[in-house]
């Protein structure tokens, strides 16, 4: 029986705050206040269950499609987020991250994303990554350019996963064992790409604002029976059970073994 240990890494698809609103007769901007607020419910969550690294999708590269009203209460709620929250966040051992092209938002709201992160840089017990104008493409495009500039006498024949992994947003944090997404929707919608490879999908009905530490914690119970191969046979894994560890780095263990004639 391979029963997996809590996640390292949760990243999480807060999916369907406008359905929650429609259901009850609001305006979406209420789901997504609802749901901002429902942010700081999992944040703790987490924090309470010794997950190391949580990382949230709160708007996607994508939703500037959005009609412009709604995409500034969204805005408003981002700013009003980092000014309710940095206190706590430094009391409880949070570290803040804000991955994404920053560059399109408002002077201000940049600043206060700049300052929360300096004000969380010491902290350690969780490392929380808000995903703002964000998208994966853009992310490993962004990579490649900046590895590229990086490397001004190199082709792309020189660049290899690790190396291109280094200039990704998410550069230090370890790729999640599992993403959750609310709000019924089976689709990645642009999130983490590159670093979602050998990641456990969970989908769940529930919508971003009634997903509560209950359902977090069946999230947890269905990712504990997942039997994580990363491309090896169920025989190979049971095998190397003891070595849990290699888990992490898929392929490392196997590379001088396996014969192909
Ligand atoms: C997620 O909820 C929040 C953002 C994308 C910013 P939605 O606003 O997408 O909610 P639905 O999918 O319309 O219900
Ligand atoms: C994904 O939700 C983005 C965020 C949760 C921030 P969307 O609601 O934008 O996704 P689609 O458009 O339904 O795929
Ligand atoms: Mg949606």
């Amino acid at each position: 029986m391979n029963t997996q240990p809590v996640p390292q890494h949760i990243a999480m698809i807060m999916d369907g705050n406008g359905r929650w609103a429609k259901q009850r007769l609001l305006p979406r901007t209420v789901g997504h206040v609802k749901g901002a607020a429902n942010v700081r419910h999992i944040v703790k969550a987490c924090n309470q269950l010794g997950i190391e690294y949580l990382t949230l999708f709160a708007f996607s590269s994508e939703n500037w499609r959005r009609p412009v009203e709604e995409v500034s209460a969204l805005m408003g709620l981002f700013l009003q987020y980092l000014e309710n929250e940095v206190a706590e966040m430094k009391a409880s051992g949070i570290r803040l991250r804000v991955i994404g092209d920053r560059s399109a938002f408002a002077p201000l709201l940049q600043s206060r994303i700049d300052q929360a992160e300096q004000d969380t840089a010491h902290n350690t017990k969780l490392h929380l990554t808000i995903a703002a104008n964000y998208g994966g493409q853009w992310d490993v495009l962004n990579a490649m350019r900046t590895w590229q500039l990086a490397n001004p006498g190199k082709t792309l024949q020189d660049m290899d996963a690790d190396a291109l992994a280094t200039h990704l947003s998410t550069f230090g944090l370890p790729d999640p064992e599992l993403m959750i997404r609310t709000g019924g929707e089976s689709r990645i919608s642009n999130f983490l790409l590159w670093q979602t490879v050998y990641t456990e999908l969970y989908f769940t009905d529930l919508h971003w604002p009634d997903f509560d530490a209950a359902a977090l914690k069946k999230a947890l119970q269905w990712y504990a029976k997942r039997v994580r191969r990363f491309g090896r046979t169920d025989e190979q894994v049971a095998s190397t059970v003891t070595a849990s560890a290699d888990q992490a780095q898929p392929a490392a263990d196997f590379g001088g073994e396996v014969k192909i004639s």
